[in-house]
């Protein structure tokens, strides 16, 4: 495995196999030093239509499929170190947060050999006598995947491992920053000896592949992890032919922290989930809103833990946070700064390197930082006074993907889990994502539900048997 960092060009995977280079190749930079470090062949309309000319069911078998699911975790856990570092190179995060990124993405592999096996049907009692009514759970037919850049590998294993468990042959499309560490799978789905056909990596512009996919007719589902803006295309394309949806659309989590809590301890899950991945995760908490009795000891103790972040070179390591950043991340950082500091916040922690966590104080639903997801270092503070106003100004967002809570008492507890409006809650817990945990938004964060016990039925449908027998 370690030979795919040195290799020296990367194509699509289709019908079970690597393509021949063809066209044109474009240099692939690494995110950390910005150099290229291989090459890509971009796919272009024949190899679309290649793949959805290959297109084979996985296996008859759910048995079958869930051993094909466990070898490719197997893969995945034998070459950890290897693909941990491709990930890194490919996106910048810290080789630590890749190496648990692997970890992550095995889960997935392992959870949805499980639930393969877990799919049952129903005999349900008739009105009519001699009438008999079952139930048969089929898979629902080719499926599209698109994965973003931030978790480039266990985000497709999040659509692949459900949709392959489901009796689903899936093409997927990665990102155009991090086409390599999905590949991953295609060399893990070779090992486990996985149908041809049964899945295809198509890499290149969105043009090219997914708009074509998202016409397809043949393409029966989609499952799509990004902006709301770009999901909302894509529902839209694929209303045309039909096509089920997944969509999951980033938020902007609230996190909020009560006067009961132990204020130093919450601080320091508070700094650890907001700075994973550099503050590029969708689940990242956006927003905190802490109790005014609490206000300036947690605003201490969550600068004290972030001042002790090692900053540096993402192989290292010894590295908390990483030295690279998404390009795009850089501007936005920017804006919601300069817009909060216009607007009366407080300077806590600023930095001029976009990539170093920074903290603003004393923020305000008028402010972008309060109103946007910010996807990177910058945390914003702000204060309340009570249950019913924090539980206001958490649910003061179009999104609804993640949210935290954090307090002691019994009552706000219940409360805040009846009143948030959010697919995801966090209760004292600052890490709830895991592929037993069912992952999920509300309003604009989309809807479907990735990993849990639900996440295979995405991918399976119903046909209904009405037998009459007199
Ligand atoms: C994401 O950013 O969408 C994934 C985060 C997670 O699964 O914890």
């Amino acid at each position: 495995m370690e030979d795919l960092l040195t290799k020296e060009y990367h194509t699509c995977f289709i019908d079970g196999d690597f393509i021949q280079p063809e066209g044109k190749e474009q240099p692939h930079l690494s995110s950390v030093d910005g150099k290229a470090w291989t090459k890509l062949y971009l796919g272009a309309e024949e190899n679309v239509t290649a793949a959805l000319k290959a297109l084979t069911t996985p296996s008859k078998s759910a048995y079958e499929r869930a051993d094909y699911l466990h070898r490719m975790g197997d893969f995945l856990e034998q070459h950890k170190e290897a693909i941990a570092k491709i990930i890194t190179t490919e996106m910048g995060k810290v080789i630590t947060q890749s190496l648990s990124e692997v970890d992550y993405a095995i889960s997935y592999f392992r959870w949805f050999a499980e639930e393969a096996k877990r799919v049952y049907d129903s005999v349900i009692p008739s009105h009519v006598p001699d009438k008999t009514i079952q139930t048969q759970t089929v898979p629902i037919g080719p499926c599209f995947i698109t994965t973003p850049w931030n978790f480039p590998l266990a985000m497709g294993a999040r659509k692949i491992a459900p949709a392959i468990a489901a009796g689903c042959p899936v093409i997927a499309r990665p990102s155009s920053f991090t086409p390599v560490s999905l590949l991953v799978l295609g060399h893990a789905a070779k090992y486990a000896g996985l149908p041809a056909g049964s899945l295809a990596i198509l890499i290149g512009k969105n043009e090219n592949i997914s708009v074509l996919l998202m016409q397809s007719p043949l393409i029966k589902k989609f499952s799509f992890t990004g902006s709301t803006e770009i999901g909302t295309r894509l529902y839209q394309q694929g209303a045309v032919t039909l096509k089920k949806a997944s969509l999951e659309l980033g938020g902007n989590a609230p996190f909020l922290v009560f006067d009961d809590v132990d204020v130093k301890k919450v601080a320091e899950h508070a700094a650890i989930a907001k700075f994973r991945n550099n503050g590029q995760t969708c689940i990242c908490p956006n927003r905190f809103l802490v109790q005014r009795a609490v206000y300036e000891p947690f605003i201490q103790a969550f600068k004290d833990h972030v001042k002790r972040f090692y900053i540096g070179d993402p192989f290292d390591s010894k590295t908390q946070i990483s030295t690279a950043l998404h390009p795009t991340s850089k501007d936005k950082i920017q804006g919601h700064k300069s817009d909060a500091l216009e607007k009366g916040a407080r300077p806590i922690l600023i930095e001029n390197e976009p990539y170093k966590p920074q903290i603003l104080s004393d923020i305000t639903p008028e402010m972008r930082i309060f109103k946007e997801e910010t996807f990177g270092p910058l945390a914003g503070i702000m204060p309340f006074d009570t249950l019913d106003e924090g539980l206001t100004f958490a649910n003061q967002t179009i999104h609804g993907l993640a949210s935290y809570v954090f307090t002691n008492d019994l009552r706000r507890a219940k409360k805040a889990i009846q009143d948030l409006n959010f697919g995801i809650i966090g209760l004292n817990d600052s890490s709830p994502s895991s592929a037993e945990m069912p992952f999920g938004g509300l309003k604009a964060s989309g809807f479907g539900i990735e990993g849990g016990p639900r996440g295979i039925y995405e991918y399976l449908t119903q046909k209904a048997i009405s037998t009459y027998v007199s």
